[in-house]
């Protein structure tokens, strides 16, 4: 070849250099710039045409153009890498702009449900009673004759047992009828004062309705020690219904017979609903007639191994539903169970 040769040659480097720049800078697609990536340094390029004849120069000619030829692949080859990154790293930069979590956003809450409304009521009524100082104890839900019965002063073949229509285990035992079941423990297992509230579900073995549920949760409480009258008795129960119900409560005392208190009796509430008028639920008496209650009977002291002749005390039982249907104006007992989600999530 000769030197007029390697001059053309020279020049065509520049321009296969100045091409290559200008098309690699408008390049913004990895794909486009491994095409020209081939076309400008592959096989069958320009570039490696000159090189593969630089063989045929003469000596001087082929280390002229071999060392600029050779640079200029060096050259491009960076180039081409260069660019690879930038694509690269705008497309990552993009990412991160186009999927980014904006933390400044409200978020979407999803209903995650809601506590029952006998749950939300139980601990409402326990939270009470305890900053009166009463212990919460947690009923058995099956228990034995003895503590279910006997121990409350209700010996086989009292006819008081048909109070209670009973739930029975083939081997005996018992769906509790109430939590006064728990009544013989607390009082065996601690010294007077005793306080404690027993909270648990209770059975009764009879035909539902809207004011009956064969299942419904009893909230019994009794207090022993020396002197403790019954004029106690009424203190705790006004002080615990005029905060359950966040207004100042009368009751109203009204003898009745429990085997295992005397006197015994039910208190009823003013009826909230018609405030004491007379309405169709307080079946115009103006009263709501809502637990059992009485000062503990002689003999229950005694079978817990308490002497009646120092100390003395009461008890109370009810069924907290009764409570919720008057606070929360509910018709019917039986929405408790139903598992009716329309209802519970009103709550
Ligand atoms: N255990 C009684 C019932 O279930 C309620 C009660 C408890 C009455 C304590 C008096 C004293 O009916």
């Amino acid at each position: 070849m000769a030197n007029k040769d390697i001059k053309t040659l020279l020049a065509d480097l520049d321009k296969i250099e100045t091409d290559a720049k200008d098309k690699i800078a408008k390049i913004q697609d990895l794909k486009d710039l491994e095409d020209l990536k081939t076309k400008v340094l592959g096989r069958k390029s320009k570039l490696t045409n000159i090189l593969k004849n630089i063989k045929n120069l003469d000596k001087e000619a082929k280390k002229e153009l071999g060392s600029s030829a050779n640079k200029l692949r060096v050259n491009l080859t960076n180039e081409f890498e260069q660019k690879t990154k930038n694509i690269q790293f705008k497309k990552l930069e993009n990412i991160s702009k186009e999927e980014a979590i904006d933390i400044t956003l409200p978020g979407k809450v999803n209903r995650q449900g809601t506590i029952h409304p006998l749950t939300q009521m139980l601990h409402r009524a326990e939270d009470i009673f305890y900053r009166m100082g009463f212990e919460v104890v947690y009923a058995n839900e099956v228990d034995d004759d003895y503590h279910n019965f006997q121990t409350v002063n209700i010996p086989e073949g009292h006819p008081a047992r048909d109070s209670w229509d009973t739930f029975w285990t083939k081997d005996g035992h018992i769906a509790i009828t109430h939590t006064s079941s728990m009544q013989n423990r607390i009082l065996s297992a601690k010294e007077p004062p005793i306080r404690a509230v027993v909270p648990g579900r209770s059975f009764r073995n009879e035909a539902t309705d809207a004011r009956h549920e064969h299942t419904f949760t009893q909230i019994e409480g009794i207090y022993v020690d020396k002197g403790i009258t019954f004029a106690d008795m009424l203190g705790t129960l006004k002080t615990f219904f005029s905060e359950f119900f966040e207004q100042d409560m009368d009751i109203l005392f009204s003898p009745d017979f429990f085997p295992f208190v005397e006197p015994g009796g039910m208190i009823s509430l003013t009826c909230i609903l018609c405030n004491g008028d007379g309405c169709d639920v307080c079946k115009k008496t103006g009263w709501l007639e809502i637990l059992g209650c009485g000062m503990i009977h002689p003999k229950v002291l005694e079978m817990a191994k308490l002497d009646p002749n120092v100390y003395s005390g009461f008890a109370w039982g009810f069924g907290l539903e009764r409570l919720i249907m008057l606070k929360s104006n509910i018709e019917d007992v039986r929405h408790f169970f139903s598992g009716n989600l329309k209802f519970i999530r009103q709550f």
